[in-house]
């Protein structure tokens, strides 16, 4: 009987193993009628240092410039962000905000100090884009500021009279200083980031060091805000266990984490023309989001059962060496397939964690590392990961679907990675929307949708993909990789079935 049993298991697994490997197709289970957790909007955040050309060049290029733009912002540039709704904006740093003194960028431009930037190249920054450059900007993108104080070089005062300058509203020291350079009304500054990196270049502090100045830091600051604490860094789950158990839970209202894909600090391997063992390599710690953002969550949940505290994800995204020629501390890289491989999955995590991830910033918004917009003087090109997040952005605030699937594998070597994600929700008027990303580099998936009971009469989808994983925009070739329709679907009962493309990222909607 025990010989039996165990023959008829043995037969199950190998079944079941079969399938997985040879397996004929991925079945995704949405179960539409099950909406439960808000997938907030602020998950698809961007990030803007005093880092290279993000800012100047990028973002900024003065009033005086010949590119056409609004009080010194790029119209283009506005423009393309805008298209994309981005929630929200991380600003000045980075490692950068550890050393940025507020006070240094504001009033008339021309008597502006000027610091050097110790992190990015040592240049000098002449602060002509400061706190009302930035927050009048915010207002041009429809974004909700995060500011990131300076805990690590700056005072508690300091980061006091920040948020009192942006945010009092009535007669205060502060406040008439905000008049006489030239504004009024408060800004709506929500977000507020208490140091960066605190483990690293905010000072190298350890955890239990790093509770206590953040909570003599907030003890200062307005109510009302939402404070988010330097996070750990990827798998570093002691710092985030020690800022749970030290930081009362109402004196905290995000924890941060960062983590990028990098295939070794000291040799991070080309942009663009990488070898496929590298994108491998790559694609293996961009899937390590998941277990990163699960395992945070765990000991959040131990410390927050009623799930108040966010995890922040304020920094994402690959990291590879500098274009040749470029100076290495401007950290300018190109932006190909693979980076819409990395935003396509990156995504998927945080749509699927949405319970406890409800904000995350993408590193960064231009002309740095995994950047949506790429600037040379007037010409602007948009990569691939900003025709990600533009396909994705239908995600936001919409209702998160809970799916189940099985998997299928992209081999390399010894090796072997889940080939295919996807994450689905249901917006305010009844759309369904569902992001699959295939990220084997060679063969198509076989992937079908099963949404029992919902009516697949109008269906459409979008896709992103290419010739080569390292295709990319340039500012020769700006529209080489940009979505297109996908019609390679049929949907009838419930069911919607496809072949989808190698390294494609496929966003359905269905109406
Ligand atoms: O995004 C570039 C840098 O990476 C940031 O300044 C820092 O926070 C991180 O180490």
């Amino acid at each position: 009987m025990k010989i039996f049993n165990l023959s008829i298991l043995f037969c199950c697994l190998l079944t079941t193993h079969l399938m997985a490997q040879k397996g004929e197709e991925v079945k995704i289970n949405i179960k539409a009628d099950q909406a439960g957790v808000k997938i907030d909007k602020n998950i698809y955040g961007h990030f803007a240092e005093h880092l290279g050309r993000c800012i100047y060049g990028g973002f900024y290029v003065g009033e005086d410039s010949k590119i056409p733009n609004t009080a010194g912002v790029r119209n283009d540039v506005v423009e393309a962000l805008k298209e994309l709704k981005i929630p929200n904006l991380r600003w000045p740093g980075g490692c950068f905000a550890d050393t940025y003194h507020w006070q240094d960028g504001i009033g008339p431009k021309g008597e502006r100090p000027t610091i050097v930037n110790k992190w990015w190249g040592g240049v000098t920054e002449d602060n002509s884009f400061g706190t009302h450059d930035f927050l009048n900007m915010c207002e041009l993108l429809d974004t909700e500021p995060y500011l990131s104080a300076n805990v690590g070089s700056g005072t508690v005062q300091e980061v006091a009279d920040w948020a009192q300058y942006v945010t009092h509203d009535g007669v205060s020291p502060m406040t008439k200083l905000r008049l006489e350079n030239g504004r009024e009304k408060p800004w709506e500054v929500k977000f507020w980031g208490i140091g960066n990196e605190a483990w690293g270049c905010g000072g190298n502090m350890t955890p239990e060091y790093y509770a206590d100045v953040y909570r003599r830091y907030v003890t200062f600051m307005p109510g009302g805000l939402f404070r988010i604490a330097s996070g750990a860094s990827s798998g570093d789950y002691n710092w985030t266990e020690v800022l749970m158990k030290n930081i009362p839970n109402n004196m905290i209202e995000g924890m941060a984490l960062h983590h990028y894909s990098v295939i070794d600090w000291s040799n991070k391997g080309p942009a663009s023309t990488f070898s496929e063992e590298h994108y491998f390599k790559i694609m293996k710690e961009a899937l390590k989001m998941e277990e990163l953002v699960e395992k945070h969550s765990e000991i959040m949940d131990k410390y927050d059962p009623e799930n108040k505290i966010a995890l922040v994800v304020d920094e994402w995204g690959g990291w590879y060496d500098v274009e040749p020629g470029t100076n290495p501390g401007f950290l300018y890289q190109q932006n190909t397939m693979r980076d819409a491989m990395i935003a396509g999955t990156t995504l998927n995590v945080f749509n699927n964690h949405a319970k406890r991830v409800k904000m995350a910033n993408l590193a960064q918004a231009i002309n740095v590392l995994q950047a949506v917009i790429l600037t040379d003087e007037e010409k602007m090109i948009l990569t691939p990961t900003y025709w990600v997040m533009k396909m994705y952005n239908v995600h936001q605030d919409a209702d998160l679907l809970p799916i189940e699937m099985n998997q299928k594998y992209y081999a390399f070597g010894e090796d072997k990675l889940p080939a295919i994600s996807a994450s689905a929700s249901k917006d305010g008027e009844g759309n369904i929307h569902i992001s699959v990303v295939n990220i084997d580099a060679h063969k198509a998936n076989d992937v079908t949708f099963n949404l029992e009971g919902v009516n697949l009469k109008n269906v459409t989808a979008q896709i992103l993909t290419s010739d080569q994983l390292q295709d990319h925009n340039t500012f020769e070739q700006p529209e080489k990789i940009k979505p297109a329709e996908f019609k390679k679907f049929k949907s009838k009962k419930g069911e919607i079935t496809m072949s989808l493309p190698p390294f494609s990222v496929v966003v359905f909607e269905i109406k």
